[in-house]
């Protein structure tokens, strides 16, 4: 269940070491529009799909079937919401293949190193407390403190490579038109999608523009630390238009991923918390009782089935088999419990609400012509 922790990443370039698509793969991917392009890019995508649901037809079977009716689902939503001005099929003009694109990167990048794909829907979330690729800003003279490095987001937020990738391919067949926002909301759409096996499967708005600001202190203010009780929980998915439904619903994805010892170190040592005392003892065996900066090792979050997207995550909150007191914390008011009991129960059905929750979540407070842009490279503002 333990994974380990290579190298720290640098403040210049943080991130490299998720290197996992080479440069020849990057190029092929990179080719200029053609039409044999378009297709093979489709191909390619609907392989690589095929290959994450090929564990048998029936389950193939099922994840077209969820898929359309997921697509189905959020126009329905989408009409309903119109989501601030973003658009189902915002590129289906300018720049047709996008999503294909996107999808086909993160593909191929799942595949090769799935711990990425968990850092790309953690990117979603964190990128969008103000979906605008404000997290994606490197830091410069002008700006040298940004989003980036916050404490929630540095050195764990992992996957920038892969945005990077996508939208290099994205650039040669469609210079300026599809933004990095877009960019890291299909990416975390596309992570999920492989992640599950295909179950959480759904259409998502683009449209977004890319913020030219990103402040380091705003990561603090917004997005919630591991050590949250229920209330402040709440209250931060609150201010930012999310229900507590949403915050239970999209938690479950913490069944995929790793966290570092220092994220939960307060739950192992004494006194003992309400984890399940096995799992405290093997988190102690691997974990320091201090955490630093340079000794600060992972650990998956789901030891039953660490590399798949599904509500296993609500079964480890029941069986207090979870490493955050945020976790834990869903079980402290009687209707958080029924909804996590829920989402434990019925295979299915939690899939569809995380998605209702992503496209919810993937509309907050965007940017407009006055305050965003596309940008050319998605680390620097135009
Ligand atoms: C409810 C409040 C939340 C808190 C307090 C929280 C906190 C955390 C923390 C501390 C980590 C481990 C970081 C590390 O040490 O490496 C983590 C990992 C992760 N979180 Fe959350 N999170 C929350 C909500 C969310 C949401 C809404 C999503 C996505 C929709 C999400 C997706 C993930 C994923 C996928 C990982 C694993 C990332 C990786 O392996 O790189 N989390 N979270």
């Amino acid at each position: 269940m333990l994974e380990t922790r290579s190298s720290r990443q640098t403040l210049i370039s943080p991130g490299r070491e998720n290197m996992i698509v080479d440069h020849q793969q990057l190029k092929e991917l990179a080719r200029p529009l053609t039409l044999v392009g378009i297709n093979r890019a489709a191909a390619e995508t609907k392989a690589t799909i095929n290959n994450s649901v090929s564990a048998n037809n029936e389950h193939l079977k099922q994840a077209e079937m969820a898929h359309r009716v997921a697509i189905w689902l959020s126009c329905v939503l989408l009409l309903a919401a119109t989501c601030q001005g973003l658009k189902y099929g915002y590129y289906s003009r300018s720049c047709p293949p996008a999503e294909y694109i996107v999808r086909t990167v993160v593909g191929s990048a799942v595949r090769q190193n799935p711990g990425i794909g968990a850092g790309l829907i953690r990117m979603a979330f964190h990128d969008c407390f103000g979906c605008d690729g404000s997290v994606l800003l490197d830091p410069t003279p002008a700006n040298p403190r940004p989003e980036k490095l916050g404490p929630p987001n540095f050195p764990s937020l992992r996957g920038f490579e892969v945005i990077d990738m996508a939208k290099t391919a994205v650039e040669k067949v469609c210079p300026g038109k599809v933004s990095c926002a877009d960019i890291v909301q299909y990416a975390g759409r596309d992570a999920s999608f492989f992640l599950s096996r295909g179950r959480v499967s759904y259409a998502l708005p683009g449209g977004r523009l890319d913020g030219r600001v990103s402040l380091e202190n705003e990561t603090l203010a917004f997005l919630p630390p591991p050590s949250f009780n229920l209330t402040q929980l709440i209250g931060s998915f609150r201010a930012k238009g999310l229900s507590a439904d949403d915050m239970v619903v999209l938690s479950g994805s913490h069944s995929v991923g790793r966290s570092h010892c220092s994220s939960f170190s307060d739950r192992i040592g004494t006194p003992p918390s309400n984890m399940d005392p096995r799992l405290a003892a093997a988190l102690r065996r691997r974990c320091p009782a201090n955490p630093t900066f340079s000794n600060d090792p992972t650990v998956v979050q789901d030891a039953a089935s660490p590399n798949v997207l599904d509500n296993q995550y609500y079964r480890n909150v029941l069986g207090r088999r979870v490493l955050f007191t945020s976790d834990a914390a869903l079980m402290t008011s009687r209707r958080t419990a029924a909804m996590v009991r829920d989402n434990a129960r019925r295979s299915g059905r939690w899939e569809k609400k995380f998605a209702r929750a992503m496209v919810k979540m993937a509309a907050i407070e965007i940017k407009n012509r006055a305050n965003g842009e596309v940008r050319r490279n998605c680390r620097v503002v135009n």
